[in-house]
C-alpha cells in the first residue's frame, strides 16, 4: 500500500487510561469512561487518539511492562469495549494509536516465565548471561551497564544463577531482537491490531531494540545510563525497523518512534528511510534539568529555544516535526515552564509557542485545562518506580527535604492524577476514591469550569487546534526564528505562498520591553491569538504582560518588508 501522509496535518491527544475517566465505579480509569468522553475528545478538534498500554500487565510501570500483547488490562475492560471505543473513535473522524512496547516484557510475561527454564525455546527470547569472574574470583555481573529505571541492568535468576538484562526496571526484562523468532512475534502482535483496525503505532523505546553484540562493558561511567552507547541506535536497528515498516506498510497507517537522547541528524536516520512516520526526542524538556527531569537546574529560556530551532531548522523540509509539551512521562509544564501564578496566561503562551512550530501536535489529558504538578508532603507517597529509584540514590547524599523537593518538581505522577472533570467529589474522576491522589485544585481546575468560560485555557486550546489544523502556514510554513538573543522572548515566524505568522511568546513572569523583528510591521498583521487584552494601540514596541503571547498573520509579504 502507498504510504500516506495524513499524519502531517492531524492534532493527537493522549490518554494515559488509568487516570482518564473511571466508567465502573472501582477509582480506576478505563475504556468505559473513555467512551463516555468520546465527544468530549471531539469537541477539542483533534483527530487523533494515542492510548498509553491498554495490555494486561502487573503495573510496575503502569502498562509500560506488558504480560499479555493481544488482549485489554481487565481493569481497563476487555476487547469488546476496546472495539466499542475503536469504532466510536472512527465514527467521529479520530484515528486511534496503540503504544506497542516491545524494547522489554513483564517478568509476568508467560515469554519470560518459561525463558527462566535454560532449555526452554524461549530462553533466546531474553538476554540470559552467566556472571564473570573477577580476578580474585568473586562472581560479578555480566557487564557494567546500568538500568535507568532501577540499579545495575541485570537480575539474577536463583534457579539458574544467570543474570538478564534489563534497561528499565527489574520487572521488565529486555526481548531480544536479535532473535528472528521475537521479530516474528512483533510482526504478528502489530497484525493483530492493524487488523482489528487501529491506525498505527507509538513505539516505546524503539531505538534501544539493538543491542551490540557481546553486550560489551562501557569504558566511560555515564551517571546512571552506563552502557548506553551499545544499545541506543545500536547496530541492527535499521534492519528490524524496516522489517516492521514493512509490516505496517500491508495497512494505511502510522508509526511513531520515541528515542530518549535523540538527535536530529539520527533522527534523519530513521525519518527520510521511512522506517518511522514520526519521533519524539526529548531535547525542549531539558530546558529546566539535565538529561532527566530529576536533575534540576534553573529554567533557561535560550537552553529551550536552542531545542526547539535545532529542531525544527534541520528537520525541515527533510522529514516532519512532532511536537508536544507533556506525556505521562513528565511533570505538568505549566508548573516548569510557566507559572502557576499565571496559569492560564502562561498556558496558552506555552500551548502557542510549540503547536505553530512546523510539525505533528500532541496535547495530553489534562494539558488542555491547565492541570498542575501534586506535591505531596512526603517523596515516598509517591508511586513512580523511577522516581522511586531516584530518590533512593539523592538520599544517600541530600538531606530529605531536598529530595522531596527534587521529587515534587521532577515526578512523573504529576501527570497521572485523576483528570479534573469537574468540582464533584473526586474531581468528577470516579464516584468512589481513586487509585491516586486527585490534585487539589480540581475545585477551581476542571473541565466543567473551563467549559463555562469562554477565555478559558479550554477554549484556547479548541481554537488552536481548529487552527492548526486547517491554516496553511500553521501546517507547511517554513520556520525562522528571531530575537534569538533574547533571555525574555521566544519569537519566531512561518511562512507558506506569501502567509506569514508571528509568534511572539514572553517567558517572564514580569513586564518586558518587546521590539518587533525587523521585516514585520505588527500594525499591518491581524492579531489572531493573545492571552491578554491590548491595552495600547499596536505598535512594533510594546511592553509585554508576564507569558504574554500575541500571534499575528500577515497577507502576502511585500517587497519592502524582505529582511
Ligand atoms: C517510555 C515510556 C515510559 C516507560 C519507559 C519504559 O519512555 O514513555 O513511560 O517507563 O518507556 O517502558
Ligand atoms: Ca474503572
Amino acid at each position: 500500500m502507498a504510504r500516506s501522509d495524513w499524519y502531517k496535518t492531524m492534532v493527537v491527544y493522549q490518554i494515559w487510561p488509568r487516570s482518564f475517566c473511571d466508567g465502573n465505579g472501582d477509582g480506576i480509569g478505563d475504556l468505559w469512561g473513555v467512551l463516555s468522553k468520546l465527544d468530549y475528545i471531539e469537541s477539542l478538534g483533534v483527530n487523533a487518539i494515542w492510548f498509553s498500554p491498554l495490555y494486561p500487565s502487573p503495573n510496575a510501570d503502569f502498562g509500560y511492562d506488558v504480560s499479555d500483547y493481544r488482549s485489554i488490562n481487565p481493569e481497563y475492560g476487555d476487547l469488546e469495549v476496546f472495539r466499542q471505543v475503536l469504532e466510536g473513535a472512527h465514527e467521529r473522524g479520530m484515528r486511534v494509536f496503540m503504544d506497542l512496547v516491545v524494547n522489554h516484557t513483564s517478568d509476568e510475561h508467560p515469554w519470560f516465565q518459561a525463558s527462566r527454564d535454560r532449555e526452554s525455546p524461549y530462553r533466546d527470547y531474553y538476554f540470559w548471561r552467566r556472571g564473570r569472574r573477577s580476578r580474585a574470583g568473586e562472581e560479578m555481573l555480566p557487564n557494567n551497564w546500568d538500568s535507568l529505571f532501577e540499579g545495575r541492568a541485570w537480575e539474577q535468576d536463583p534457579e539458574s544463577g544467570e543474570y538478564y538484562l534489563h534497561i528499565f526496571a527489574k520487572k521488565q526484562p529486555d526481548l531480544n531482537h536479535d532473535n528472528p523468532a521475537v521479530r516474528q512475534e512483533v510482526k504478528d502482535i502489530m497484525r493483530f491490531w492493524l487488523d482489528m483496525g487501529v491506525d498505527g503505532f507509538r513505539e516505546d523505546v524503539i531505538t534501544f531494540i539493538s543491542k551490540t553484540p557481546g553486550l560489551p562493558s562501557a569504558k566511560v561511567k555515564l551517571p546512571a545510563a552506563t552502557g548506553m552507547e551499545f544499545y541506543a541506535d545500536g547496530p541492527n536497528i535499521h534492519e528490524y525497523l524496516q522489517e516492521y515498516r514493512a509490516v505496517a506498510d500491508e495497512y494505511d497507517c502510522m508509526l511513531l518512534g520515541e528515542a530518549p537522547r535523540l538527535k536530529p541528524e539520527t533522527a534523519l536516520t530513521y525519518l527520510e528511510s521511512g522506517e518511522l512516520d514520526l519521533m519524539f526526542n526529548f531535547a525542549h524538556m531539558e530546558a529546566d534539568c539535565l538529561m532527566t527531569d530529576f536533575l534540576q537546574r534553573p529554567f533557561s529560556l535560550r537552553k529551550l529555544k536552542r531545542a526547539f530551532s535545532e529542531w525544527q531548522e534541520k528537520i525541515d523540509g527533510r522529514a516532519w516535526n512532532t511536537l508536544y509539551l507533556e506525556n505521562h512521562d513528565h511533570p505538568r509544564v505549566i508548573s516548569r515552564y510557566g507559572s502557576e501564578d499565571y496559569r492560564t496566561e502562561s498556558g496558552k503562551m506555552l500551548a502557542a509557542c510549540y503547536m505553530l512550530q512546523q510539525g505533528t501536535a500532541f496535547v495530553y489529558q489534562g494539558q488542555e485545562i491547565g492541570m498542575t504538578n501534586l506535591r505531596l508532603p512526603r517523596a515516598d507517597m509517591y508511586v513512580d518506580v523511577m522516581l522511586k529509584n531516584n530518590c533512593r540514590i539523592a538520599s544517600k547524599f541530600l538531606p530529605r527535604s531536598k529530595v522531596l523537593t527534587l521529587a515534587q518538581r521532577s515526578c512523573r505522577d504529576s501527570a497521572r492524577t485523576p483528570m479534573q472533570w469537574s468540582a464533584e467529589p473526586y474531581a468528577g474522576f470516579s464516584s468512589v476514591r481513586p487509585w491516586f491522589y486527585v490534585n487539589e485544585n480540581y475545585h477551581e481546575v476542571n473541565v466543567e469550569s473551563e467549559e463555562a468560560d469562554g477565555d478559558s485555557l479550554l477554549n484556547f486550546y479548541r481554537s488552536l487546534i481548529a487552527f492548526k489544523r486547517a491554516d496553511q502556514a500553521a501546517i507547511w510554513g517554513s520556520y525562522t526564528e528571531h530575537c534569538r538573543q533574547s533571555g525574555n522572548f521566544y519569537v519566531y515566524s512561518r511562512e507558506h505562498e506569501g502567509e506569514r505568522l508571528l509568534v511572539i511568546c514572553s517567558f517572564s513572569g514580569r513586564e518586558q520591553y518587546f521590539t518587533a523583528p525587523a521585516g514585520f510591521d505588527l500594525a499591518d498583521g491581524e492579531l489572531i491569538f493573545k492571552n491578554y487584552e491590548l491595552n495600547v494601540a499596536v505598535d512594533n514596541s510594546f511592553t509585554s504582560r508576564p507569558y504574554e503571547l500575541r500571534v499575528y498573520r500577515f497577507g502576502p509579504a511585500e517587497k519592502e518588508d524582505a529582511e
